[in-house]
Order: C-alpha cells, then sequence, then structure tokens
C-alpha cells in the first residue's frame, strides 16, 4: 500500500505528536528538513515523512538507503523539558524502544544493539539518528530520524553493508500497512517520551539489548576495547566490565559493536 500524506493525515496527531505533518514523494534526508524546521521555530511534534530518501543519512557518517515504496523514514522534532543537558543518549532509546515494541506486537522478537540499531533474527531492520541543536548547554530541541525496512527491496544487499540486514515482512512472514507502523510508533515515542530521565526507560531498554552478558568488542574513535556488556547507565550509556574487573561506561562515540567468538579469541 502505499503511503500517503491523506491517510497519514486521517490518523495524526498521536497524543500530540505528527502535526503539522510534512509529507515528501522524494526528499534528500527527513532528518536535514526537521532540522531546518526546528531553526524556523516549528512546534514540538512536527513530523516529517518521506517515501524516498535520496541522500539519507545514518550514524557516525554512513549513509543510509530509503528506496521509494519499500520503507519508512519519519523525523520527528522535540523540543524536551526534562532531558538532561548532558545528554541526548536517552533519545536514541526512545526511538529503539517504539520501533521495537511495534515490531514485538506485529509477532517479532526485536533486540536493540546499542546504541541505535533495531535487530530482529540478527539482521539490522531499523535505525535511529538523533541529532540534538543546543543552547548554551541546554537542548533546545532535537530530531529523532528513524528509518524502518519494511518490505522486501528496502535493505541494501550485505555486501554493501557495515552490519547484515533484513527488511520486516520477509524477517515477520506478513503484509504490513507502513501508516500502520507509523502510527503505532509515534504511540511508543510519545509514551518513551515521558519516561526520559526515569529507572523504567533504562529497564525496558535494557531488556531488548542485544549481546546482554556477552563479551563485545567496541570499536573506534581511537582504541577498540573489549569487555563483558553489563547493561546500560541511568543516562542511557553501556556498562562493560573489563578482563581486569574494572567497570567502564562507553558513550555513543563508539562506531562498532560486535559480540565476540571466544573459540576466535
Ligand atoms: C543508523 O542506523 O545509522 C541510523 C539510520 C537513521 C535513518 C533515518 S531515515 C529518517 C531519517 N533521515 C535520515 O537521513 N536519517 C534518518
Amino acid at each position: 500500500m502505499t503511503l500517503s500524506p491523506e491517510d497519514l493525515n486521517r490518523r495524526l496527531p498521536v497524543e500530540g505528536l505528527g502535526q503539522p505533518l510534512y509529507f515528501f514523494i522524494s526528499i534528500g534526508s527527513t532528518n536535514d528538513y526537521a532540522k531546518e524546521l526546528a531553526q524556523k521555530g516549528a512546534p514540538h511534534g512536527t513530523l516529517v515523512v518521506a517515501d524516498e530518501q535520496t541522500a539519507g543519512r545514518g550514524r557516525a557518517g554512513r549513509s543510509w538507503s530509503t528506496p521509494p515504496g519499500t520503507a519508512l523514514a519519519m523525523s520527528l522534532l522535540v523540543r524536551p523539558d526534562s532531558l538532561a543537558p548532558e545528554s541526548s543518549a536517552p533519545l536514541t532509546g526512545v526511538g529503539a524502544l517504539a520501533v521495537a515494541e511495534a515490531i514485538r506486537d506485529r509477532g517479532g522478537e526485536p533486540q536493540i544493539k546499542w546504541p541505535n540499531d533495531v535487530l530482529i533474527a540478527g539482521r539490522k531492520t531499523a535505525g535511529i539518528l538523533v541529532e540534538t541543536q543546543w543552547e548554551q548547554k541546554r537542548i533546545e530541541s532535537a530530531v529523532i530520524g528513524i528509518g524502518v525496512n519494511v518490505r522486501a527491496g528496502s535493505a541494501p544487499p550485505d555486501e554493501d553493508l557495515d552490519y547484515p540486514a533484513t527488511d520486516l515482512e520477509t524477517a515477520l512472514e506478513a503484509g504490513l500497512s507502513r501508516t500502520d507502523l507509523l502510527v503505532d510508533i509515534l504511540e511508543g515515542l510519545t509514551r518513551w517520551l515521558g519516561e526520559v530521565g526515569k529507572a523504567s526507560l533504562v529497564s525496558a531498554w535494557e531488556r531488548y539489548l542485544f549481546a546482554l552478558g556477552q563479551i563485545v568488542k567496541l570499536e573506534g574513535p581511537g582504541e577498540s576495547t573489549i569487555g563483558e556488556l553489563l547493561g546500560l547507565t541511568p543516562g542511557g550509556h553501556l556498562r562493560l566490565k573489563l578482563p581486569d574487573g574494572e567497570v567502564n561506561t562507553v558513550g555513543p562515540e563508539i562506531r562498532r559493536l560486535r559480540p565476540v567468538d571466544i573459540e576466535d579469541g
């Protein structure tokens, strides 16, 4: 089914999120457009949706592909009151949880590969890119960008990717409505935005954490680190137990997280 502004407008807003709606058949990046709107003073809850992105962006300078008719590309502008000023990490958790729960409600068993990948059957099916606008030391506004591979053809072939990917319809063996998915994700975003700064957000995020309790390797910037993934800090950073027993906190500046096959060393 096509994604149309008429269908979306009939269902939005969801608890204050999703209006005004800016819909594009094709755009460079919905995050870029939402950031421009933020600078012009657009309100909390403004949503940018596109059927195709020609210059979609992922984390750590990677590109993100959104071919027409196959995926969900959405960017929500938020102006949070309660966010701890030093970090936007919890907003990545909010986005990842909203997507994970929408997948769970469709019968899937999602996992969140910290900080921003949503996996199903061990393959990436969605990514979150949070971009913040600062005013002195406070987050003035943030854009929560969400890309979901919904149909066959949305995920690039493995050889073009840093991590293997799939699409939801293939993984769930079911046809999905992108409009319903978007509405459910917005419901999840409303719910979890209300939990920012609370232990409930972090414990829900931890329940979906990929490789929890396993030995992982974290790469870049700088040296890589190996340790046991213990969970998250109250601010949504990673807790890692190093081989010498020390527990380190790692922020979202890391570029890659991989479980280490102990057999391989
Ligand atoms: C990642 O996994 O690295 C994050 C991917 C985020 C992609 C979404 S699609 C909607 C929004 N617009 C963008 O240019 N990026 C985000």
